[in-house]
């Protein structure tokens, strides 16, 4: 693999500035709202960049801000180059950039470009007639006829939201393709002449005004195979079937992600894709080695997807797991890079998912509520790769109150599964359904964010017009929780320090699994390169223990796990504070710790 093979734990003094930074994703609706409308806005997150930036975070992305009849929260783009009145204007990006640059932070916007909104102007000329010069900018397809001579769409194919993946369109006569809701038409990206609009209409429209680079939505699912034919029945009891194979890393795929890559290098521009439906590290590697010039860093979704059932149909049928599964799904992960010219990502909340501490953490106490937060955050931060943290994650929020009802839900993928099941009269599959919604549906991350302990968190003016509810909570709150050296905020704050001040043992270092069937303790070494005060190179090692239960779990053998004598190893972090810190050789409850092989002197 020659010298571009870097990722031995070796870090390359010419890393480019994303390898080490935090970045944090907004979700604007739900992040500040400053004219007490109940949505967030921009100014309200420009007048919290500082809080951000007192955090540790280096970069903000911003989920989409841009002008959409909002059927998906904004991922139906109506307009890319008009933002979204409720979110404030242009200048008022322009503001955020300079806000972020001034503080040396970066800004990257949410590139959604698999499709646009119905109402996008394109989508308008496009479906206005046959012979329209942008008919071909989009999936049109002729429909079949069944042996009735019923109209049938073009293929079987199920979409994300349920229901068929074609809409009927009246006027002309024809189908057209969406993998999402029927209000969110899928771009043609085989037209070369809908590509370069895209390039310059959308991203090189962002670059000119500044912005830092691109989280780019469904970034593998631009080139469908053409041959439009139906998927593999796999689910007898409807007309819609799963069909990645037929839309997802399709044949194209590669030479469409060159081009874009081609758009963003002259801006240096930073790139992370969505890459749902790829498992395989082998089919992942190719969007990001170095060399191959397309993506710097994809998220990949095993991890976060423990717990969902078949990610079509059964998606919200809840799926229990171990903590052996976990294990072995993030070492996969972050052994995967080495020995290549790849690079990770590394995050366990995003806006389609639930909260990681309702997920992977406990929540029945406050107690357990805040150590299995902390250990939660002690896991993300010792981890390889470029991590990613989600707004509310650094103050341990939760999901929605376990007695709201289903009608809190608004999220259309929540809805429309929810539909579903209603309509199979199949009361096991809905209350099933029900349950896997209160745990993993997207709308509990898209909950307000709290700044404190009001009625309204500190998120608008008056709760009555937030536009999601507010539950009434205590002590989930940047307010309680700020200068308290117990809080999950706090201990989010300090190990974002450490692990830029040991960078090159956690955001660069190899990942070994200890003792991987161990179903109530997790342990591994994490071992890198450090710089010494006068400037020596010297390997180090850190092992990291975390406690996944409420029993006290003993210890591993710290010396042994670390390969040094017991006088070279330090406790150099414990998530346990007071009077619920474990003993010396034993783990309290959801208690995580790291040891390490090296000591102060070390400086970066
Ligand atoms: C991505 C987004 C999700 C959205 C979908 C369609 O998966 O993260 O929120 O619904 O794309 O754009
Ligand atoms: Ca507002």
């Amino acid at each position: 693999m020659g010298s571009l093979c870097f990722n031995d734990g070796v870090q390359d003094d010419r890393q480019p500035w994303w390898k080490a930074a935090t970045f944090y994703q907004v979700y604007p609706a739900s992040f500040k709202d400053s004219n007490d409308d109940g949505w967030g806005d921009l100014p309200g997150l420009i007048s919290k960049v500082d809080y951000l930036h007192g955090l540790g975070v280096d970069c903000i992305w911003v989920s989409p801000i841009f002008e959409s009849p909002q059927k998906d929260m904004g991922y139906d783009v109506s307009d890319y180059q008009k933002i979204y009145a409720p979110y404030g204007t242009i200048e008022d990006v322009d503001a955020l950039i300079q806000t972020c640059h001034e503080r040396g932070m970066k800004l990257i916007l949410d590139l959604v470009v698999n499709h646009t909104s119905a109402e996008h102007e394109w989508f308008q000329e496009s479906r206005s007639s046959r012979t329209n010069p942008k008919r071909d900018w989009y999936i049109w397809k002729p429909p079949r006829y069944d042996a009735g001579g019923n109209r049938q769409p073009p293929t079987n194919w199920r979409g994300y939201f349920a229901g068929s993946t074609w809409t009927w369109d009246e006027h002309t006569q024809e189908y057209y393709l969406h993998l999402y809701a029927s209000e969110q038409p899928d771009l043609n990206w085989e037209n070369a002449e809908t590509r370069e609009a895209i390039y310059e209409e959308t991203m090189r429209f962002w670059l000119r005004r500044g912005v830092d680079g691109f989280r780019i939505d469904t970034v593998n699912k631009y080139s469908k195979r053409t041959e439009y034919i139906d998927a593999a029945v796999t689910d007898k009891n409807s007309p819609y079937q799963a069909a990645p194979e037929m839309w997802c890393n399709g044949p194209r795929i590669h030479e469409f992600i060159r081009e874009i890559n081609q758009v963003l290098a002259p801006f240096s521009a930073v790139s992370v894709g969505e890459l749902s439906n790829t498992p395989d590290p082998k089919q992942v590697l190719p969007y990001v080695s170095t060399r191959a010039r397309e993506l710097d860093m994809v998220f990949e979704f095993s991890v976060i997807r423990l717990g969902n059932g078949d990610l079509f149909t059964g998606k919200y049928i809840y799926k229990p797991f171990t903590l052996s599964q976990l294990k072995a799904l993030t070492e996969k992960w972050q052994c995967f890079i080495e020995g290549t010219d790849s690079w990770a990502t590394v995050f366990c909340e995003n806006h389609d998912n639930g909260r990681a501490v309702s997920r992977f953490g406990d929540t029945s106490t406050p107690e357990l509520w805040r150590a299995s937060a902390r250990t939660i955050a002690l896991w993300q931060a010792t981890l390889t790769g470029t991590l990613f943290l989600y707004q509310g994650q650094e103050l341990g929020m939760t999901n929605m109150p376990a007695s709201w009802d289903i009608s809190h839900y608004q999220d259309v993928e929540a809805v429309n599964f929810f539909a579903e099941a209603v309509a199979s009269r199949n009361e096991q599959r809905i209350q099933a359904t029900k349950h896997g919604l209160s745990i993993l549906a997207r709308d509990h991350a898209r909950l307000p964010f709290r700044w404190n302990e009001d009625d309204n968190v500190g998120f608008t003016t008056d709760s009555a017009k937030s536009w999601m509810r507010i539950p009434r909570e205590k002590g989930i709150s940047v307010e309680s929780q700020l200068g308290d050296r117990t809080s999950v905020l706090e201990f989010y704050r300090e190990m974002l320090r450490l692990r830029k001040r040991f960078q090159g043992v956690f955001v660069f270092g190899t990942h070994t699994l200890l003792d991987r069937e161990n179903e109530s303790t997790w342990a591994y070494i994490k071992e890198g390169f450090l710089t010494t005060k006068d400037g020596h190179r010297m390997r180090g090692r850190a092992l990291v223990v975390m406690n996944f239960t409420v029993e006290r779990a003993p210890l591993v053998d710290v010396s042994a796990a670390l390969g040094c004598a017991p006088e070279s190893t330090r406790l150099m972090v414990t998530t346990a504070c007071g009077a619920v810190r474990g003993a010396k050789d034993e783990l309290s409850a959801w208690e995580g710790r790291i040891y390490c092989d090296f000591g102060p002197e070390i400086c970066i």
